[in-house]
């Protein structure tokens, strides 16, 4: 069985706190377990300038990379909604680059866990580095 994810919810509910979402007011935030045991985590970064605005996972995996971290086994994404956000594709991409297919994607409100699904479920068939024949 999996660690417990309270420190995980926590550090998605904080960044959550700090999201940067003028535009759309969906505030999301995000933390990600590596293969170490670390965690990081990020939030929506909006922008005036619609598309340049970045996902709480983008964030997330910006701060683990930066401190050289590379391999997710876990993912958290909160929102306020009432209905679970599921990552959406270009994260799913993001994520795949540092992630397997059996990483646990856990979909999350303030509360806690509402779904819990897999990076090969949200994203089959994805093109990766072995597409690229690395
Ligand atoms: N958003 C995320 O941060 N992660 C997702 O997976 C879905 C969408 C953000 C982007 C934008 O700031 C806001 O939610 C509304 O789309």
């Amino acid at each position: 069985m999996s660690e417990s994810l309270e420190p995980m919810l926590d550090l998605a509910r904080r960044a959550l706190a700090n999201a940067h979402a003028p535009y759309s007011r969906f505030r999301v935030g995000a933390s990600l377990r590596t293969a170490g045991g670390r965690l990081y985590a990020g939030c929506n970064v909006e922008n005036a300038a619609y598309p340049v605005g970045q996902c709480a996972e983008a964030t997330a995996i910006g701060a683990m990379v930066a401190a050289g971290d590379r391999e997710i086994t876990d993912v958290v994404v909160l929102t306020e909604r009432a209905e679970p956000c599921s990552p959406c594709g270009r994260c799913r991409q993001q994520l795949a680059e540092f992630a397997g297919p059996g990483a646990r994607i856990h979909l999350c409100g303030p509360e806690g866990v509402r779904l819990t699904t897999t990076l090969g479920e949200l994203l089959p068939m994805g093109f990766g580095p072995a597409s690229l024949g690395l």
